[in-house]
């Protein structure tokens, strides 16, 4: 901490030293803090801050210290508290003075604001870009299972016959919207903050809009207090990923419902699943269950960096540093989650036998038979009613709809005539013919409109 404890007298306590570090965590963002380093030199150097000359000797020395860093060899000191000082200090002790002209016209304030800045958009386009893959994933299961019929819940109580790929895209149009957010969360982050300063603004003549143009901003920050003080493009970023999270846990929850022996409607990869150290006939859905988990995590660091934000008078205040570990376990995590949860989905295998006798065992037919009685003149609720008895009866004669002789039928509505037994889980489906439903030939349109979809998107 050398350069920085000119005016103290006494060395800071190694505790506090500590306690204040965070190269052990920031050091991660080199590769950004490097790259805007380099474009502040040239820019310094083309408003006639430093020279030419030593824009390049600055720029030479910061690109073998990034490949020292690449290849493991250079040494992070705790002393020198975080990932800007521990380059300068290096770039110092490697082409001398003329190091401590970068930080000419710059702060840590603006450089840390730039590199999370920049972090943050390539975070955003390895979120989207794995969130397509796990709707393709999605989309590709639905296409190689597009005829099988499941159940579909409601309050977890089997509701009405649906097409799995039908099911299947409920998870597509989600992560969707979660592409979206992201895309919109990008338009806020894509803002260039350096040239700030330490919170003032610079006293030199820099050129703002030659650094946005290198480092590839669509905007330049137009007030200085604002661009150094506010951290609400990693707290969007935290919302998308805890909404992006919140649906893939759902996903989770499902297959892990799914591949109990209580559903059994699909069997995982034996490479997703684990074995349980007592109970040798169990295959444990540990990937699916991690992923479900996962989500609280993500929800407390969202938690956690709001936190801190909200009493923090303006501009930079130290307590800011505290957004990254929170930050980067939240993209490290959903980033891994997308691509596990991909995989499951790839590899998993529906087992279609069970499905269909899923469809069959329930009284998924209910409502359709309600609506036969509408069709011939019945009152719903009375529909509704009569339909209701109906089953009360078929279960208690431990009988399935279609087992029903006509005459059971006729005593409870003299409605009900032969044309009854031509409600089948496949009219069902077909009946619902509108945007958004179940019918096949609606499911085989929204399938080819998300495969257009995907193939359209660009992260
Ligand atoms: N490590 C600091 C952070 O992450 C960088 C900015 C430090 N600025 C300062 N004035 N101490 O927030």
């Amino acid at each position: 901490m050398s350069q920085i404890r000119g005016r103290f007298n006494k060395d800071a306590d190694k505790l506090a030293e500590t306690y204040t570090a965070s190269i052990q965590f920031d050091k991660r963002l080199y590769p950004y803090d490097i790259t805007g380093s380099i474009v502040h030199a040239r820019m310094l150097a083309k408003q006639g801050i430093i020279s030419e000359q030593e824009a390049q000797t600055i720029i030479g020395g910061l690109n073998s210290i990034k490949k020292e860093i690449e290849q493991g060899k250079f040494e992070f000191k705790p002393e020198l508290e975080d990932i800007h000082m521990n380059i300068e200090a290096r770039l110092i002790e490697k082409v001398g003075e003329i190091g401590g002209k970068l930080h000419t016209a710059r702060s840590r304030n603006d450089q840390i604001a730039v590199d999370m800045r920049l972090f943050t958009r390539d975070a955003i386009a390895q979120s989207i870009a794995e969130i397509r893959g796990l709707q393709k994933a999605l989309v590709d299961l639905a296409e190689a299972n597009k005829d099988t019929v499941i159940p579909g819940y409601t309050h977890l109580q089997q509701a009405q016959p649906v097409l799995l790929a039908h099911h299947l895209l409920a998870y597509f149009e989600m992560l969707q919207r979660d592409a979206d957010r992201f895309k919109c969360c990008r338009k806020r982050t894509d803002i260039l903050p350096l040239g700030s300063g330490a919170l003032a603004g610079v006293a030199y003549n820099i050129d703002r809009e030659f650094l946005a143009r290198e480092l590839g901003f669509d905007r330049i920050s137009q007030n200085s207090l604002d661009a150094v003080s506010d951290r609400d493009f990693v707290i969007e970023y935290e919302v998308a990923t805890s909404l992006c999270m919140m649906h893939v846990s759902r996903l989770a929850e499902e297959v892990i419902l799914w591949s109990s022996a209580e559903f059994d409607f699909i069997e995982l990869d034996d490479t997703y699943a684990t074995g349980s150290s007592i109970m040798p006939q169990k295959k444990n859905p540990d990937v699916a269950e991690l992923a479900r988990s996962k989500t609280g995590r993500i929800y407390g660091n969202l938690m956690a960096l709001l936190t801190t934000m909200k009493g923090l008078p303006l501009a930079y205040n130290k307590d800011m540093q505290e957004d990254k570990e929170g930050f980067f376990d939240t993209v490290d995590t959903l980033l891994a989650t997308l691509e596990v949860m991909a995989s499951i989905v790839a590899t998993l295998h529906i087992k279609t036998d069970n499905t269909t006798k899923a469809v069959r065992r329930g009284y998924l037919l209910a409502t359709d038979l309600a609506d036969y009685l509408v069709k011939k003149g019945e009152s719903f609720r009375t529909a509704h009613d009569i339909i209701a008895r109906l089953i009360g009866y078929a279960v208690s004669q431990d009988k399935t709809l279609d087992m029903l002789s006509l005459e059971a039928y006729k005593q409870f509505s003299p409605r009900f005539g032969e044309d009854v037994y031509s409600i089948t889980v496949e009219s069902s489906l077909a009946a619902r013919d509108n945007i958004g439903g179940t019918a096949p030939k609606r499911v085989a349109q929204a399938l080819a409109n998300a495969r257009k979809a995907l193939e359209e998107s660009s992260t």
